[in-house]
């Protein structure tokens, strides 16, 4: 990738989970760090904004002190200091901006500032058998459902999008409505597992007609009716968790193809923190078998939000060599397509 040895210390504030690793150019990932501040707003059933930046505060600098014990490294083995700058929480980013900001004013390294996506998107590339350019991005988190033509770093071109909830968020507020905690989407996963495939249909949206865009309200609606209309037992909840996400599922399927075809790549990624779920791996794998191809994905950890996807997107930048600032640059809306293309 470049000739010098490079180490970068990554730092995750965007939302409820505070991230710090360090990835090396040629070892890889040397530590990674996480705390989630799950627990914190449970109570809430969502993440309170104020509460969560006030978190940041008080974990960040253990978190890379933790980072660089886990390393064996001390601050001067530091080589630069990538941020998530955005989108986001504006009060969230401004505690990793900050710090890391100081950080590199004090350590006298350039600080780049991440997009949070790119970090999700980038993030199989952390596991073996990392894909290749060109391929097809469905990037499935809590706040974004995206589907991208990625023809290199930075080279990123939108297809299609969610007009109204993002697929985790539509996982979120379903799992609500089942009366599993906050992030529900795991949790409705593992339900649905009991449930039975057949007792419930839910639609398909936006699957009818051409297009590349997605709508996930209407499933959260639709099973808000489902819900009310039925008994309150135990199986009917997990039936109803396994008709919602056979449904999200599919409806992903068959954008993720069409998006294929539209483009003729075959290869496929799949990120943020939905990607985690293993029906949708498995309905992936099947369908890019299939296509003589396959999918690829980070493990778990690295779908949900974390420091060495942001890291390890901040080394691509910076050894680069593209223009640093030590200015605090957050941003709460970016789209993806504004960043500039990393020349290799
Ligand atoms: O990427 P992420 O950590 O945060 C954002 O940048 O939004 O994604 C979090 C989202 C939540 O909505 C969470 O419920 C969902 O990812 N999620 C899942 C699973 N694991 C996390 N949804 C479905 N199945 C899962 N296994
Ligand atoms: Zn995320």
């Amino acid at each position: 990738m470049m000739n010098v040895n490079m180490r970068v210390l990554g730092i995750e504030t965007s939302c409820d989970e505070t991230g710090v690793a360090i990835y090396d150019s040629k070892h890889g990932l040397l530590a990674n760090q996480l705390h989630s501040q799950i627990a914190l707003h449970a109570d809430y059933g969502g993440v309170v904004p104020e509460l969560a930046s006030r978190d940041h505060i008080k974990k960040l600098v253990p978190l890379v002190q933790a980072a660089l014990a886990e390393a064996k490294l001390s601050a001067q083995d530091i080589n630069g200091i990538a941020y998530t700058s955005g989108p986001g929480l504006v009060g969230a980013l401004l505690v990793g901006a900050t710090v890391a900001s100081s950080l590199a004013y004090a350590w006298k390294v350039p600080a780049i500032a991440v997009h949070h996506l790119e970090g999700h998107l980038l993030a199989p590339m952390l596991e073996d058998n990392s894909p290749e350019f060109p391929f097809v991005a469905l990037l499935v988190s809590g706040g974004h459902t995206q589907l991208i033509s990625v023809t290199g770093v930075g080279e990123y071109t939108l297809l299609g999008e969610s007009v109204d909830d993002a697929a985790g968020e539509a996982f979120d507020k379903t799992a609500k409505l089942l009366g599993l905690d906050y992030p529900g989407g795991a949790m409705l996963s593992k339900l649905a597992c009991q449930g039975n495939a057949t007792r419930f249909h839910f639609p398909r949206p936006m699957t009818d007609r051409p297009g590349l865009d997605f709508s996930f309200s209407g499933l959260k609606t639709f099973a808000a009716n489902t819900v009310y209309n039925s008994a309150d037992d135990q199986q009917t909840k997990a039936d109803i968790a396994r008709a919602f996400e056979d449904a999200v599922v599919d409806t992903l399927i068959i954008k993720c193809k069409r998006a294929l075809e539209k483009t003729g790549f075959n290869r496929l990624v799949i990120a943020g923190g939905v990607s985690a779920n293993l029906t949708l791996r498995q309905e992936l794998i099947k369908m890019m078998k299939k296509r003589g191809s396959r999918v690829f994905f980070a493990r778990p950890e690295f779908c949900t939000d974390n420091g060495a996807m942001i890291a390890y997107a901040g080394l691509l930048r910076l050894s680069a060599k593209i223009d640093t600032s030590l200015a605090v640059s957050v941003k709460a809306r970016w789209p993806l397509s504004d960043l500039p293309p990393v020349i290799r």
